[in-house]
């Protein structure tokens, strides 16, 4: 099969991969409630189509945080990218550039911030966990800073790991011969079983740490983007991750319109989760977000052709 759509790339990618990998990557939390909805929010909304309207030339291109990208649509952070593929994150980041958008590295990519700046054309956002041990999470955002990244994501749905029950029936863990590459010769706690000491003050603290601009991701409602925007930030990434920390959290679809409403303008917002074809990107653009994440479908890309079928994905 040739794939022409992200469904295709899905059915392809799963065939490519080994199926503890495929169910990490595939997988949400609890029942898995949030995670479908990620898909039917977006099928439930219907466009109210407008006619005769002139669309000889289509320009799609934008700026996220004043860097200009070929269309609204950037790459999210996704872990583990080596699972899908030997080159993992530096063969995203490949793929990435050549469809001229932007890639958000993950802090457990299994290649390290460096060896994926190195390998990118297109500009880079760091995404960040914070650790019990602010060293370590001060290392990696010097490194970033110092590698070119643009600016740091603050995950801030993740307090605990959500419960994702395929992942405790595979006993999942990180295949062997793979790392977390940015914490190479460093003794982990078992990341997955550590609470994070992760509040709103980790916001004030990140800015004395860094100069970069700051997006805080995994924001659902209206009450935390307000709080965000009191503590400084540039940008809100509405998320659930992926249907992957709280079940029957509401969807970054739904949660958008009263956030850009809370938020009016103060900084961009972004949104991801079931984001598959241009009519859902249409829908949140429509919405307000100022671009779109996509996860998973570039994972699959990854697994099926590398940098090339990240590449084909994002087209
Ligand atoms: C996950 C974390 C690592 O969703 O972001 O798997």
């Amino acid at each position: 099969m040739e794939p022409i759509n992200l469904n295709d790339y899905e059915i392809l990618a799963q065939t490519r991969m080994d199926p503890t990998a495929w169910d990490f990557y595939q997988g949400g939390s609890d029942d898995e409630v949030t995670l479908r909805a990620n898909r039917t929010a977006f099928e439930r909304i219907r466009l109210r189509p407008r006619m005769l309207v002139d669309v000889s030339n289509l320009e799609l291109s934008t700026t996220v945080l004043g860097t200009p990208v070929s269309m609204p649509v950037i790459v999210a952070p996704t872990a583990y990218q080596c699972m899908a593929h030997p080159e993992g994150e530096c063969a995203t980041a490949q793929g990435v550039g050549m469809a001229r958008t932007l890639m958000t590295a993950s802090t457990f990519a299994t290649r390290s911030v460096e060896e994926i700046a190195n390998a990118a054309s297109g500009p880079l956002w760091f995404q960040l966990y914070t650790y019990r041990t602010p060293e370590l999470s001060e290392m990696v955002i010097r490194r970033a800073e110092a590698a070119g990244y643009r600016a740091i994501v603050l995950t801030a749905d993740l307090p605990r790991l959500g419960n994702r029950e395929r992942d405790i029936r595979n006993n999942f863990v990180l295949p062997p011969h793979l790392q977390l590459a940015n914490f190479a010769g460093i003794d982990l706690d078992d990341y997955i079983a550590v609470p994070y000491n992760l509040t709103w003050d980790s916001l004030d603290w990140l800015r004395t740490i860094t100069s970069l601009p700051i997006l805080v991701k995994g924001i659902l409602t209206a009450e935390d983007a307000q709080i965000a925007l009191d503590r400084g930030v540039s940008g809100i990434i509405v998320s659930n991750h992926g249907g992957r920390q709280l079940d029957t959290a509401l969807t970054g679809i739904e949660a958008l319109p009263e956030i850009v409403e809370a938020v009016a303008g103060r900084c961009e917002v972004y949104v991801d989760g079931g984001i598959r074809r241009g009519t859902d990107v249409l829908k949140a653009l429509a919405l307000g977000a100022r671009a779109v994440m996509v996860g998973r479908p570039i994972l699959w890309g990854l697994a099926v052709n590398g940098a090339e079928g990240v590449h084909h994905v994002l087209e």
